[in-house]
């Protein structure tokens, strides 16, 4: 290991292009970042789609800034209609789900077909992958 240090400290200049000093991980060295990012950093990225719109702060916390839709916070596992400041449409007070694994998917597919009249103005996010990746980051706001 001091060798390989040594090694790199010394050839710094020459392998810096090859990622010498990074952590010794072969995805990170050819460059290839989403092969090593988790499916919850993935979701966090792919969350951008739905961050116009939704805070994933604690809406109980001081300072909590309502947007348009409500907090995504503690939203995992809740029921619809989960933050109690927030003024849902009557499909959503009527709605009466439970926010686990294949609810928020099909939600998160075509939100029209699952709450018809919602007032969530998203089409939907057709790649599979990136809803649960979406999914994986909501279990973690809490
Ligand atoms: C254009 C704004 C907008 C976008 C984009 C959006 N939402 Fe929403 N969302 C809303 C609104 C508004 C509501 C409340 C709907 C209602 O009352 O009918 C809502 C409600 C929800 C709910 C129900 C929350 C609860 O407390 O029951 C979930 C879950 C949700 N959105 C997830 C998402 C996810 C995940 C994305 C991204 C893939 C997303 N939304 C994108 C506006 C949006």
């Amino acid at each position: 290991m001091i060798n390989a240090v040594r090694a790199c400290s010394l050839l710094a200049l020459a392998v810096a292009a090859m990622g010498c000093g990074r952590q010794d991980n072969g995805a990170a060295a050819t460059g290839d970042s989403a092969a090593v990012r988790t499916i919850e950093e993935r979701g966090r990225a792919a969350f951008s789609a739905c961050a116009i719109c939704h805070s994933t702060k604690d809406p109980e916390a001081p300072g909590y800034a309502q947007m348009v839709g409500p907090s995504l916070f503690g939203v995992y596992g809740a029921k619809s209609g989960h933050v109690a400041t927030y003024d849902y449409s009557q499909a959503m007070r009527d709605a009466n789900l439970t926010w686990d694994e294949a609810t928020l998917d099909r939600f998160i597919t075509r939100p029209n077909d699952v709450v018809p009249k919602t007032r969530m103005a998203f089409v939907g996010e057709a790649d599979a992958e990136k809803r649960a990746a979406i999914i994986a980051y909501l279990k973690t706001l809490k």
